[in-house]
C-alpha cells in the first residue's frame, strides 16, 4: 500500500523566467527578404520547433543563456526507457508533470503561431510540421498540424488503445492524490517542474482502467521512435512542396533534421528563422537571426496586408 502523508507542499517559486536568448532586432531587409521568399511560394511546408514557443514562456532545450541545458548542467531530457522500465522514475515524472500542468496548459500562442495560422488561412501553407508537444499551435487554430513528436495533451496506454485527455488525467491524478498541494514553478521544457528527491514515492499514478497497463503522454520520448505511418506522412509533404521553412528549430534532432536534408537533396528552396546556430545552416542559403514572433507576423503583414480579418473566420 501506499502511504500518503498528510499533506506535502513544495515551496513556491519563481513562476515565469525570460525563455528568449538575446538577439538583435530584425533588420527590415530581411523581413522584406523573407516575404519575398513566402510570396513565391504557393505550397510551403512548415517546419517548428521549440524556439517559436519561447515567447508564449516555455523554455526550449538549446537556447544559449535560458535554455534547458544552459540553465542546468545535469539538464536530461525523459529516456523512453527509463521510462518504461523504472516505476519509481515514472511516478516522479507523473508528479513533476501532474505540477506543470495547470501552467502549461495556461499558455497562449504568440504572434509568430498566429502568423502561421494566418499564412494557412490565406492558402499558402501546405501543411505544418511541428516538434513541439506544447498544443500551441492546435490552440492558434492552425488546422493542418502533424505533431511530429506527439503533443503532452493527451495519455494513452502502452498495452491497449486507451487514451485520455490530458486535462481529464489531470482531475484523475487530483483524485489520487488529494493531499498534494499544487504551487507555482516555473515551468522546464517538458512541461514539468523541479521537485527535491523526497516526496514523489507517495505519488499515486492511476493504471489503465482498461487493461491495468502503463500509462504514457503520447509523446515520442528520445530513444523511441516516431509511428512509420507519420514519417512517411511527412515525407510526402517534403515531397510536395515547394519551398520549405524552419523556424525556431535547432535542428540538432535527427527527425527534423532529414526534413532539411530530404527537401535540400530534392533541390527546394529552405529558409530557416532561428536566433542561432542550426545544424542545417551549411545546407540553406537563407537564414534569418532574429525572433520568431517579429519576423513572422512582419512577413506575414508585408504579403497578406496588416488587417487580421482572415483570423476571426
Ligand atoms: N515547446 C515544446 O513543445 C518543446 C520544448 C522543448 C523541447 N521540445 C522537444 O525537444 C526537441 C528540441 O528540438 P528543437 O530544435 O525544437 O529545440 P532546441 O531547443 O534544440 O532549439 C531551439 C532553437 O530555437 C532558437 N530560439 C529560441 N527562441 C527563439 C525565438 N523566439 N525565435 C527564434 N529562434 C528562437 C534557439 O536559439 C535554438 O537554436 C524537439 O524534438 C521537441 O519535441 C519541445
Ligand atoms: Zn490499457
Amino acid at each position: 500500500m501506499v502511504l500518503i502523508k498528510s499533506s506535502f507542499f513544495i515551496n513556491a517559486a519563481r513562476t515565469f523566467r525570460n525563455c528568449v536568448p538575446r538577439c538583435d532586432p530584425v533588420k527590415e531587409s530581411d523581413v522584406v527578404a523573407f516575404a519575398e521568399f513566402l510570396s513565391k511560394s504557393s505550397k510551403l511546408l512548415m517546419v517548428t520547433g521549440a524556439g517559436i514557443s519561447t515567447e508564449s514562456g516555455l523554455p526550449d532545450y538549446r537556447s544559449e543563456g535560458v535554455g534547458a541545458y544552459a540553465r542546468n548542467k545535469k539538464f536530461v531530457p525523459v529516456q523512453y526507457q527509463t521510462f518504461i522500465k523504472d516505476p519509481d522514475f515514472r511516478k516522479k515524472y507523473w508528479l513533476r508533470n501532474y505540477l506543470g500542468w495547470d501552467n502549461l496548459y495556461s499558455l497562449t500562442p504568440n504572434g509568430a503561431h498566429l502568423a502561421v495560422t494566418r499564412l494557412e488561412r490565406n492558402d499558402r501553407l501546405i501543411h505544418l510540421v511541428t516538434q513541439n508537444v506544447d498544443s500551441l499551435h492546435i490552440k492558434a487554430d492552425t488546422k493542418k498540424v502533424v505533431e511530429l513528436h506527439g503533443t503532452s495533451y493527451r495519455v494513452v496506454c502502452l498495452s491497449c488503445s486507451f487514451d485520455i485527455d490530458r486535462l481529464r488525467f489531470q482531475s484523475l491524478l487530483a483524485k489520487h492524490n488529494p493531499s498534494v498541494a499544487i504551487n507555482q514553478f516555473p515551468l522546464n521544457p517538458d512541461g514539468d517542474v523541479d521537485i527535491g528527491e523526497e516526496d514523489y514515492k507517495a505519488f499515486r499514478v492511476p493504471d489503465c482502467p482498461d487493461c491495468g497497463g502503463v500509462l504514457k503522454p503520447d509523446i515520442v520520448f528520445f530513444g523511441d521512435n516516431i509511428p512509420k505511418p507519420r514519417v512517411q506522412f511527412v515525407n510526402d509533404l517534403v515531397d510536395e512542396c515547394d519551398a520549405l521553412a524552419v523556424c525556431g528549430s535547432s535542428l540538432t534532432v535527427q527527425s527534423s533534421y532529414r526534413i532539411v536534408t530530404r527537401a535540400h537533396n530534392l533541390k527546394k528552396p529552405i529558409a530557416i528563422i532561428n536566433i542561432g546556430k542550426t545544424r542545417a545552416d551549411d545546407l540553406v542559403s537563407f537564414k534569418i537571426d532574429a525572433k520568431c514572433g517579429q519576423v513572422l507576423p512582419a512577413a506575414c503583414d508585408l504579403i497578406l496586408g496588416s488587417n487580421y480579418v482572415n483570423l476571426d473566420r
